[in-house]
């Protein structure tokens, strides 16, 4: 497996644009880069995934949380189109690495939002997206169209979950961690017909983002501080590696956001 990841190296907390931002509570610059390079070396050595990096560009704080670049599709790189302002720039740089590495650059049409893998999740041969919060159900439609694939669109209805990958965590073809009261009913039942074992997560290790995890065949990589998922995990058989990313979650994300599948 191969992963894009972005250095902190202009992560802040600058504006807030999700619950768990507040620009009062700062990250510490030199912690945050240490955590991230510790999540760059479980992967690299604990997991044998290939990581590449992109330079972190000034004035773009929240750059860092890669998996909100697009998706890649074969030679296709799908862009993102962010919600927020503050986010938009991000996407010629993602853009434009994505070019230099031979991609075919894919733009969604302008009205609608998409926010990448941070709501698009592979889980076995299914599509899962969410909108509502961040992503538009239109945009899921043109994705699927470009993919040649159908994509289940899941309704989110806490601000608290604002992307499909901090509420929900394929494991694999039939396993997926899942945090229910992020999705509207409806969703739910979506989720529930369609994946026979899911592990439902409480909401105090839904807050330390334990669905935010990184999944590599039998290995999981997820914040520190989620015990009855780890237990669980382990009980079927998967290794966990934990490792503190306190100070990413000040800007609402964690170890999934902070990568992106390239393949
Ligand atoms: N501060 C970022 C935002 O609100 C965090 C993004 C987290 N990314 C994710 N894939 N959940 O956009």
């Amino acid at each position: 497996m191969q992963l894009l990841m972005c250095p902190p190296d202009y992560y802040g907390i600058e504006y807030e644009i999700n619950p768990w931002m507040n620009r009062s509570r700062r990250s510490d610059l030199q912690l945050a880069n240490e955590q991230w390079s510790a999540l760059r070396r479980v992967l690299q050595e604990r997991c044998a995934i290939d990581i590449h990096v992109i330079d972190a560009e000034p004035g773009l704080p929240d750059m860092v949380f890669t998996a909100n670049a697009g998706l890649v599709w074969q030679n296709k790189f799908i862009v993102s189109n962010f919600r927020h302002e503050v986010r938009r720039r991000e996407a010629v740089h993602f853009a434009a690495w994505f070019r230099h590495q031979g991609f075919e650059i894919v733009h969604l049409p302008q009205e609608y939002f998409f926010e990448g893998e941070g709501d698009l999740l592979k889980c076995g041969d299914s599509w899962l997206a969410g909108y509502h919060i961040r992503s538009d159900i239109g945009a899921h439609q043109k994705i699927a169209e470009i993919i040649e694939q159908q994509i289940l669109s899941l309704e989110l209805a806490s601000e608290w979950f604002y992307h499909l990958d901090t509420c929900f965590c394929p494991l694999s073809d039939k396993q997926a961690l899942f945090y229910a009261p992020a999705f509207d009913p409806y969703a739910c039942r979506v989720i529930e017909n369609h994946i026979p074992h899911l592990i439902a997560v409480s909401p105090a290790e839904a807050a330390r983002f334990a669905c935010n995890a990184i999944v590599v065949d039998k290995c999981v990589v997820m914040n520190d501080g989620c015990p009855q998922v780890h237990e669980q995990l382990e009980g079927i058989g998967f290794t966990v590696f934990e490792t503190p990313l306190s100070e990413f979650l000040k800007a609402g994300g964690s170890a999934k956001c902070l990568a992106l599948i390239i393949q």
